[in-house]
């Protein structure tokens, strides 16, 4: 799982004045809203006796621990111990990570890492979303699987015709050569399909059966997953859903669709039931994949033309676990929880003035590749490994 990258933590219907506890990348976060009602988010581990913080409350725009009462303000240090005797000062020790928040799309994103903030990547953009041409709905969906999973699921076109019978056809399942388009944080591609005749209501919007061109593309914040569906020339759809990893075997989908034609309300239940139907779908596959985690040795699976833009995801992803911006997750097994809580890094720890605070709680392990196997060239339709 990566760090140093921006995920959803949350709703922004789900914050209230109450503090609201998520789990991220395997650890604990609580989320809750400083005096002038900005978001904060800070380890959710008590730095005394690794209380919750997210049981307590929110007292004066800081968490209040439940356990002895230290309260802790948005930049994680804590502002009062009530054991202590008058006068005595806190410790600068006493404080839990704090880490960026930013709230677009209604969603509340946080930063899991301690990039300083010239060089975190940017939020994806979605340009349909303010656009009234463009109709909104809402759904999330959690996969008992990794995101890095759940994210190439998305951008694998060669699936559509076995799993998801309203959307590709087995007949007719060749995927033409497409090109790739990467930037920084991020791919896409254009795909031509041929769906079969739509069902229902639907049937009103493609009358004849012609090929449909599609954009799958992926950015590296969020774990997003864009697909946008050019059903007639000016008729079309879009997916934007952010897979959240909330451990390494569990992600969290939050999705907006948006559709430029049949915008009334009446429609939303269908298109909702539609998306919902594509998940549930798509899960029944995912879920049984084996390894569980998506390989970093490229050459563990084989790959096709047809398989590009996944493996421009791969890529990706690879060479940020070479920064070392990726959790080595075997700590999970024997001492999170049991022996030893661990944190993400947050920027804090690398201000000026925090920089001789011995922190309580220690940084998570970083993963390190190991050399590959052998060297691979790609022959015929195989995709090459560089
Ligand atoms: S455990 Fe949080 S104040 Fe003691
Ligand atoms: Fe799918």
């Amino acid at each position: 799982m990566l760090f140093n990258m921006w995920y959803v933590a949350a709703d922004l219907s789900d914050i209230t004045d109450k503090p609201k506890h998520v789990k991220v990348l395997g650890k604990k976060l609580v989320l809750f809203k400083d005096k002038e009602g900005n978001i904060a988010c800070l380890s959710d581990v008590c730095v005394h006796r690794g209380a919750s913080l997210s049981a307590g409350r929110v007292v004066d725009g800081c968490v209040e621990c439940p356990y002895h009462g230290w309260r802790f303000d948005r930049h994680g240090a804590a502002v009062k111990i009530p054991a202590q005797v008058e006068g005595a000062k806190i410790p600068r020790r006493a404080r839990v990570d704090s880490y960026p928040v930013v709230v677009k799309y209604d969603w509340v994103w946080v930063f899991m890492g301690d990039l300083p903030a010239e060089e975190r990547p940017p939020l994806p953009d979605f340009p349909e979303y303010n656009d009234p041409n463009w109709r909104l709905i809402r759904g999330e969906y959690t996969w008992n699987a990794d995101y890095a999973r759940v994210i190439e699921n998305g951008l694998d076109f060669s699936h559509a015709p076995f799993v998801h019978p309203s959307f590709g056809d087995p007949a007719h399942a060749v995927i033409e050569d497409f090109d790739v388009e990467s930037h920084e944080w991020g791919a896409g591609a254009t795909v031509t399909y041929l769906p079969p005749m739509y069902k229902g209501m639907w049937k009103m919007i493609r009358r004849e059966r012609t090929p449909v061109r599609a954009n799958p593309s992926f950015h590296m914040s969020g774990g997003l997953m864009c697909l946008k569906v050019h059903i007639t020339k000016t008729w079309s759809q879009i997916i934007f859903d952010v897979n959240t990893p909330i451990d390494e075997n569990t992600t969290h989908t939050r999705w907006i669709h948006a559709r430029n034609f049949m915008r009334f309300g009446w429609a939303d239940r269908d298109a909702k039931r539609r998306v919902q139907a594509i998940f549930v779908q798509d899960a029944a596959v995912v879920e049984k994949i084996q390894p569980q985690l998506l390989p970093v040795d490229l050459s563990e699976e084989l790959s096709l033309k047809s398989d590009g833009l996944q493996m421009a995801y791969r890529r990706m992803r690879r060479n940020f676990i070479k920064k070392g911006w990726s959790i080595d997750i075997d700590h999970f097994k024997d001492s999170e929880d049991l022996k030893r809580a661990r944190v993400i890094p947050s920027p804090e720890r690398n201000k000026e003035e925090n920089k001789d605070i011995e922190w309580v709680l220690p940084t998570v392990p970083v993963q390190v590749i190991t050399p590959r196997k052998a060297h691979l060239h790609a022959a015929g339709d195989e995709i090459g490994l560089h």
